[in-house]
């Protein structure tokens, strides 16, 4: 990527507010630890990940592979095409598409959000319904095993055996997502999908492995279960990448290149991050700028729900993803700030009276586009002006946008409910790569400077645990 690749703005000039938000003096007060954390982020979690010796029971588990993996793809790619992971996930693709016009995505959590996020931002709103030519011979995606829903799932493989058969549009495969290749919810769609899979293709087991493709770890039960049934590349998650710090793994990777996403992109706009968190000063790193807002807020204004307004249609499932990973990774030992998405301007219909007036435990944190993918929609001039828009003929929606934010924010900054910025220049790989990166290292980084192992999820096995027995299992 050049070197004048627009980059991603975080602006916090919203949130110095008299009373109410923060003083610049706030900031300066939490630089040292904050300065302090990135330093054990990037001397001692990085190398004691890397030397892979002992690691103290503090810090365990120390799932820092994610932060140089940007790094390792791309570089593992440019000194070997066909060998690199990355080579193997783009060919896998290639051929996948080829045969078959719709992929069914198994997985949970931080197994299939980073997919749901990308497609959702840089692909069509509406992907699967535009016809194969439009999506440039990309399959449709769909996303199961991410619930135990009967209707949603019964639904689906209805809509799988209904295509014409012996067509390519007609054809399906199976990416099926899992870390420990043994959650529940997963493994049961895996099961149902195999079969109805092997149903449409005869039985044929030569096709039936090629159109399988797992992700998972290099043991386990998926892992032994796609052996047995031959899938011809089984696809990694790395030892020491949790799974909703795995987007930029195969996890992510191989949706995107099946839905044709510039991946070498992502991955750069990663690396851009990185190196600015690593490189620039408070004051203009991302990274650190948001977690000393959101920690200052937290500690100084009781701002514990952290709203992340975003404003385009495409970035909902971007916003759930960082729910999950706030949630998941800091919501421990009764702590951790409760992350909130909204869509706007669709929320503020729902949601902006309580925004507005309600308790001030919020912090607002716009996620905004700066450019649009298609041109301009004019509001229009019309003889039928009952509606009283003519005023407004020759504004378009973006910006109508433009008005919406910039009323909002005043109308927030007018009460006192502080709010940030953060800019992307696009709804795209480059944009989405630099968010991604800093909202993990984000995490990370506040995770250390309260003293919180952002990784590992444990209270998550207690429903595993109580559901597990319900159905009668050990
Ligand atoms: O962040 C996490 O680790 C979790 O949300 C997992 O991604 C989720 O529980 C799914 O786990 P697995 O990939 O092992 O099926």
């Amino acid at each position: 990527m050049s070197k004048s690749s627009p980059g991603l703005v975080y602006d916090p000039s919203g949130v110095f507010l008299p009373q109410r938000g923060l003083a610049p003096s706030d900031l300066d007060a939490v630089r040292e630890p904050l300065l302090a954390a990135r330093k054990e982020m990037l001397e001692t979690d990085l190398s004691l990940w890397s030397s892979g010796g002992a690691v103290p029971a503090a810090k365990q588990p120390l799932d820092a592979g994610f932060h140089r993996l940007p790094e390792r793809m791309l570089e593992s790619y440019r000194k070997d095409r066909d060998k690199s992971e990355l080579g193997r996930i783009l060919r896998v693709a290639a051929k996948l598409r080829e045969e078959v016009d719709r992929v069914v995505l198994l997985g949970i959590g931080g197994s299939y959000m980073g997919a749901k996020a990308l497609m959702e931002a840089c692909c069509d709103p509406y992907w699967n319904e535009r016809s194969r030519a439009h999506r440039g011979m990309y399959p449709r995606l769909y996303f199961e095993g991410n619930n135990v829903d009967n209707d949603s799932s019964s639904a689906l493989l209805d809509l799988l055996q209904s295509g014409p058969k012996d067509s390519v549009e007609g054809a399906w495969g199976l990416a099926v997502i899992s870390k420990s290749g043994g959650t529940l919810e997963t493994a049961i769609a895996f099961r149902q999908y195999l079969r109805a899979l092997e149903q449409s293709v005869g039985g044929d087991k030569e096709k039936l492995a090629r159109r399988v493709v797992p992700v998972t770890g290099t043991s386990g039960k998926l892992f032994d279960l796609s052996k047995a049934i031959g899938c011809p590349e089984i696809f990694e998650v790395p030892d020491g990448v949790g799974g909703r710090f795995s987007i930029l793994s195969a996890v992510g990777l191989l949706p995107a290149a099946l839905l044709g996403l510039d991946v070498l992109r992502l991955l750069e706009g990663a690396v851009q991050m990185n190196d600015r968190f690593a490189s620039e000063a408070p004051g203009e790193n991302p990274v650190l700028d948001y977690v000393a807002v959101c920690r200052q807020m937290e500690v100084l204004r009781g701002a514990d729900t952290r709203v992340l307004s975003v404003w385009s249609k495409s970035l909902e499932s971007t916003g759930l993803w960082y729910d999950q990973l706030l949630a998941e990774s800091l919501g421990k030992h009764e702590q951790g700030a409760l992350p909130l998405t909204v869509v706007n301007t669709r929320d503020l219909h729902s949601r902006a009276q309580q925004h507005q007036e309600g308790k001030r435990d919020k912090l607002f944190t716009n996620v905004i586009l700066e450019n649009w993918k298609w041109d301009p929609l004019p509001v229009g001039k019309s003889e039928r002006n009952q509606d009283g828009l003519n005023d407004l003929a020759d504004k378009t929606l973006p910006e109508v946008m433009r008005a919406a934010i910039q009323g909002t924010n005043e109308a927030y900054r007018l009460d006192g409910r502080p709010t940030a910025d953060i800019r992307l220049p696009k709804a795209d790989e480059s944009s989405l790569g630099q968010f991604f990166q800093m909202m993990m290292l984000a995490t990370v980084l506040e995770g250390r400077l309260i003293g919180i192992n952002p990784y590992g999820q444990p209270g998550v096995e207690a429903y595993k645990k109580q559901m597990n027995a319900a159905l009668g299992r050990k």
